[in-house]
């Protein structure tokens, strides 16, 4: 056996050698779209139809079907083997091989992040105690003031951080921490040469990661000083945008129905203390992608429980789209202006809470509600201009009775008839449609007609499995649900099947699902391509749960069928033979019996049934 390299280290090496940054020392790209279009290096040709995909960190000509990821394009330019070819970008990274790695210095690192871990236990554990002392007697008033009550404080391991300028400093110091790593921790701060505690007179707010990791600190003054808030800053072990404040008291090991989101630390305790157990803040105002990943993770459906205020509202929408585009579902609460949920709670209890949940908008509503704002409605201009662009956000409603009823709104609204307003739409849709003929949004657009059509006159359920697989690879919600529905005995082509098995081992594994992530899993040249080519296939979709359940379906009976003629022959060769009265006769017709059905029901689309 030559040299062999773990695939996390592939991955490593893969990381840091982005797909467009390496393929352009060879060959000039430009953007287009999601991506970028070059002329093919591995055939001949005028007009650009080589791709690279920067999400996907592959490469895919839609001239000659080449493609691949970073390793085989380092393959076939330098004409290395795979093993030479992450040797090689490793080194071009700067990263050392692991045979003549310093071992060292990956254990330091891990005991950097374990000592880090540890010292923020004894920081939240003094400050906690501090809170309960002489010196925390005002801070405790103040959170009293608010309703907390001491239980409710020990839950989320609320402190005080005392007036001075080097309580923690020296106890830590004390214990024997180095000031370096107090600095890195962000709980001390250096400032010309002067070390000093961040958190001084402020009510300490541990951030814990599941698993009950001490990571962050927020701290709030208790007054009207400013800033209201302070956060630590990032660290080897914390990074506050991929953070949700509360996640460490989600109840593990079940999608949740619901979860809130809220803006601030007080809005997820206030609404623990009344009962809301599944609600987490993003610290601050503007989601981002990753916390949005980590969400998913737990459930399908989301409450929006930010601010009345125009900063809230501005974060709502843009968090919204981010949400929706991640495949969960999202409603909106509306608060009364310049209130919070910490508020609402506290003065009108959690029947009303509930009542705004229930009253909660949808997606589309919500942005019906954020346009019409924007533009007044007594006069013709603003009514067309509120219609027009209504309709915009219309035409992303795929389901027809849904669209009805928002458009019976607008109608009431603006005065336009239903009639007028359904023939804007469509209007819309047509052009739309037309555009998407020239660029549609998934990137990769330039389809030579027999590529195409290639993958278009696959059979149904082979494009069905495809798709399946492309999925699993590209997101992890995605992956758990097919998953959780079929085995890799379902898919006909054997690449399928791997790249379910791939999938399923980094998700046991507990490691990140994507599709460089996966494809770092392959050292097969041939098999990264056959991949690649699955992944950058276009498959248009409205909806995507939908669409996940039909390729489902398709596979599933496609399955069904196949197992439904071999008994059918079976039993046609036992009928020929005269010997009906058999058991295994008897097995077989019921096996048939029982397909039948299945098949039926799965037709019909009722799942669970296999
Ligand atoms: P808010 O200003 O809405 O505070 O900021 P809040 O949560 O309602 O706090 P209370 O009720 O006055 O105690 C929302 C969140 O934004 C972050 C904090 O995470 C806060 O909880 N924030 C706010 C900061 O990080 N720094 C600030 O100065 C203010
Ligand atoms: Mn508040």
């Amino acid at each position: 056996m030559g040299i062999f390299y773990s695939e996390d280290f592939i991955e490593d090496v893969r990381s840091r050698n982005d797909i467009v940054d390496i393929i352009s020392e060879y060959v000039p790209l430009k953007p287009s779209g999601k991506g970028y279009f070059g002329l093919c290096p591995f055939h001949s040709e005028k007009t650009p139809s080589f791709h690279v995909s920067p999400d996907k960190q592959v490469y895919h000509c839609f001239g000659c079907g080449m493609g691949g990821n970073v390793f085989t394009f380092i393959m076939a330019m330098e004409r290395l083997d795979f093993p030479e070819s992450v040797k090689y970008l490793a080194e071009k990274a700067g990263i050392e091989l692991p045979d003549t790695m310093d071992s060292r210095e990956f254990a330091m690192r891990r005991d950097i992040r374990n000592k880090l871990h540890q010292l923020n236990r004894e920081a939240a554990r003094f400050y906690h105690k501090v809170l309960f002392s002489a010196q925390g007697g005002q801070a405790l008033s103040y959170l009293k003031s608010r309703g907390l009550d001491e239980r409710t404080m020990k839950i989320f391991g609320l402190g005080f951080a005392p007036e001075g300028w080097d309580s923690i400093k020296q106890l830590l110091l004390n214990m024997g921490y180095e000031e370096e790593l107090l600095i890195q921790a962000g709980l001390v701060v250096e400032n010309k040469g002067r070390t000093y505690d961040r958190f001084r007179n402020r009510i300490i707010f541990p951030i814990v990661r599941p698993g009950g990791y001490v990571v962050g600190f927020g701290g709030r003054v208790i007054d009207d000083s400013l800033p209201k808030y302070l956060n630590s800053s990032d660290s080897p072990i914390f990074n506050k945008s991929s953070t949700l404040y509360g996640l460490n008291l989600i109840k593990r090991g079940q999608m949740l129905e619901y979860m809130i989101i809220t803006e601030g630390y007080m809005d997820v305790i206030t609404l623990y203390r009344f009962g809301f157990k599944n609600a987490v803040a993003s610290l601050g105002t503007a989601l981002t992608q990753q916390q949005v990943k980590l969400l998913r993770r737990y459930t399908n459906q989301v409450y929006i429980a930010y601010d009345g205020d125009k900063a809230g509202q501005q974060a709502t929408l843009r968090g919204l789209d981010m949400l929706q585009n991640a495949g969960l579902k999202v409603k909106v609460i509306s608060f009364p202006e310049g209130m919070d949920p910490d508020q609402i709670l506290r003065e009108y209890g959690s029947g009303y809470f509930k009542e705004l949940m229930d009253n909660a908008l949808s997606l589309v509503d919500y942005k019906l509600d954020q346009l019409r704002k924007q533009y007044d409605l007594d006069s013709v201009e603003g009514r067309t201009g509120y219609a027009t662009e209504a309709a915009k956000i219309l035409i992303k409603v795929p389901n027809i009775l849904e669209r009805d009823v928002h458009i019976r709104r607008l109608e009431a609204e603006t005065g336009f008839s239903a009639r007028l307003l359904y023939r804007q739409i469509e209007q819309m849709e047509a052009l739309n449609r037309k555009d998407s003929v020239k660029k549609p949004d998934v990137g990769n657009n330039r389809y030579t007609s027999s590529h195409r059509f290639r993958f278009e006159m696959l059979p149904v359920h082979i494009k069905a499995e495809r798709s399946l697989a492309a999925l699993m690879a590209a997101d992890e919600a995605y992956a758990r649900k097919i998953a959780g529905r079929i085995s890799d005995e379902y898919f006909e082509e054997p690449i399928n099947a791997e790249i379910y098995n791939i999938v399923s081992g980094l998700l046991k594994a507990g490691k990140e699902i994507s599709i460089p992530r996966v494809l770092s899993c392959v050292q097969d040249q041939s098999k990264i391509r056959q991949m690649v080519e699955i992944f950058e296939q276009q498959v248009e979709y409205d909806n995507i749960d939908k669409f996940i359940s039909d390729c489902l379906k398709e596979v599933i009976c496609n399955r069904l069928e196949k197992r439904r003629q071999e008994v059918k022959e079976l039993i046609e060769q036992i009928e020929k033979e005269g010997r009906q009265g058999t058991e295994r006769y008897n097995v077989l017709m019921n096996e048939m019996v029982a397909l039948i059905q299945k098949i039926s029901l799965n037709r019909q689309g009722k799942e669970g049934i296999m």
